[in-house]
């Protein structure tokens, strides 16, 4: 004897096989595409989430050709070099204007006292950058003092950066402050190396701050 279902018992009935594998094809359908649809918008997400290891962000600017062969002809003493910075501020039209860096060689032979006398860029947080200090043996150290902005000069004789406005001095190896009122070691910037030419981003970090803020990227 067959019985009917009532009303409310109706959502009980499983239905036919047939009808059970077209309900089992269209959930998993839905499974299917709810998942590409997410992956879609997850990976340009979490591409704009993730740092942009080496760029920090910014602009990469090429260095003085002629200055960075005698960088890399000399051996242990700080280079000035000089590089074109390209900014975009907004909807203006891009600038250009005249800095210079100062560019120490680190071989892996002196990476371990650099780290060393400089934790600040390797183990405080404060002080940390997202993007490597040391690359292809190099680092570029900003021109801009950190106390209150001025740029700073090399002394050969004393192997110190020493800055004219109020007496900061810092290492010429490692950029360590040794003296005066600055109130942390020299900044580094990002370096790269693409097709054959040398490349930093300029960063503008805050003055008179023992932390490493950045103001400004180029
Ligand atoms: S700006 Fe360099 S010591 Fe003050």
């Amino acid at each position: 004897m067959e019985f009917a279902l009532s009303e409310a018992e109706a959502y009980k009935d499983p239905g036919t096989p047939e009808a059970i594998t077209r309900r089992k094809m269209m959930a998993n359908a839905v499974v299917a595409v709810g998942g590409v649809i997410g992956l879609v918008l997850a990976v340009p997400l979490l591409g704009s989430l993730a740092p942009i290891a080496g760029t920090g962000g910014g602009t990469w600017s090429a260095l003085n050709d002629t200055d960075m062969k005698q960088f890399i002809a000399a051996t242990d003493k700080p280079v000035r070099i000089t590089l074109t910075v390209k900014s975009q501020d907004g909807y203006l039209p891009e600038s250009e204007n005249e800095q210079f860096v100062w560019g120490v060689k680190m071989p892996e032979t002196r990476l371990a006292a650099f780290k060393a006398a400089r934790p600040d860029l390797f183990e405080d947080a404060a002080g940390k950058v997202d993007f490597p200090v040391v690359n292809l043996g190099f680092v570029m150290f900003s021109s801009i003092c950190p106390h209150l902005g001025c740029k700073f000069n090399y002394d050969n004789d004393s192997h110190r950066f020493a800055c004219p406005c109020h007496g900061s001095q810092f290492d010429g190896s490692t950029g360590a402050h040794l003296a005066g009122p600055a109130p942390r070691g020299l900044d580094p910037l990002p370096f790269r190396e693409t097709s054959g030419k040398a490349e930093i981003t300029w960063i503008d970090y805050r003055s008179s701050d023992p932390a490493r803020i950045i103001v400004a990227y180029s």
